[in-house]
């Protein structure tokens, strides 16, 4: 069976003190919760602050993005291998707001998916639909054509090691949730789309739900058959918030 994944995903926000307060929280207010796995990407100022406070409880890190190259004169960038430097388990790789405000490109992605496993992190990679492209019913086109991107490159054994999350881009930060069978719909599409390469990667892919996932909806989103769990934004900046969506995914 697979297990249920939390993870924070705090985007642009946060203080070293206001950290130190939710990292402290969130590790507390998992700490006895079993049979499901929790994270939080934070901003890489925070690498070192996150390393501190959540080493030997049940709380992993990681990072929102890291560079496709290994290392060079990419001035601002940072590379894999420094995420491994502060023991980073996770990095979300071509987020839509990377995606829509960055240029990320597909074959962008794919090589930052790559550049993450070859570091040893796990790659969390977001796919998703505008709401354009919902309403024009090219949602599944769109999925696949994202997840292309890496099986082309990398080939289906790759999404072995990795997390995917769906992440429709009209449910972010938009309080729209999609509803448990609108994105129920879409990861059985994407696990039936895996299981034609490989029946086995695709039962034991890792799919979470993003968008809006709250306290409140977080338990009905999870009890969906392909709903391994969620990456959550706003919500993952408040204690009481994500534990509780936390502990929804208890098994
Ligand atoms: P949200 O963000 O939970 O604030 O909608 C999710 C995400 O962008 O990963």
């Amino acid at each position: 069976m697979r297990r249920k994944l939390v993870v924070g995903n705090w985007k642009m926000f946060g203080r070293l003190m206001k950290n130190q307060a939710l990292l402290q929280g969130v590790s507390e207010g998992v700490r006895q919760l079993k049979g499901a796995d929790f994270a939080v990407c934070v901003p890489y100022p925070y690498l070192a602050q996150a390393q501190s406070m959540l080493q030997g409880g049940n709380v992993s890190w990681g990072a929102q993005n890291l560079s496709q190259f290994e290392e060079g004169a990419y001035t601002g960038e940072v590379a894999s291998g420094m995420l491994v430097d502060f023991a980073c388990s996770y990095a979300i790789i071509g987020h839509s707001e990377r995606r829509a405000l960055y240029g990320e490109s597909d074959e962008i992605v794919a090589q930052k998916f790559a550049a993450a496993q070859q570091a040893g992190l796990t790659p969390i990679l977001c796919v998703g639909e505008t709401l354009a492209e919902r309403e024009s019913g090219v949602t599944e086109a769109v999925v696949a054509r994202q997840l292309d991107a890496v099986i082309e490159g990398f080939g289906v054994a790759a999404l072995a090691r990795a997390v995917v999350a769906y992440e429709p881009v009209w449910a972010i930060g938009t309080g729209k949730t999609a509803s448990p069978e609108q994105a129920q719909a879409v990861h059985a599409f994407i696990r039936q789309r895996m299981a034609k390469h490989d029946a086995r990667v695709a039962e034991n892919l890792c799919l979470l739900y993003g968008g809006s996932v709250k306290a409140g909806n977080a338990a009905e989103l999870f009890a969906m058959p392909d709903i391994d769990g969620g990456l959550i934004g706003g919500a993952s900046l408040v204690v009481d918030d994500f534990v509780a969506i936390c502990r929804a995914a208890q098994q």
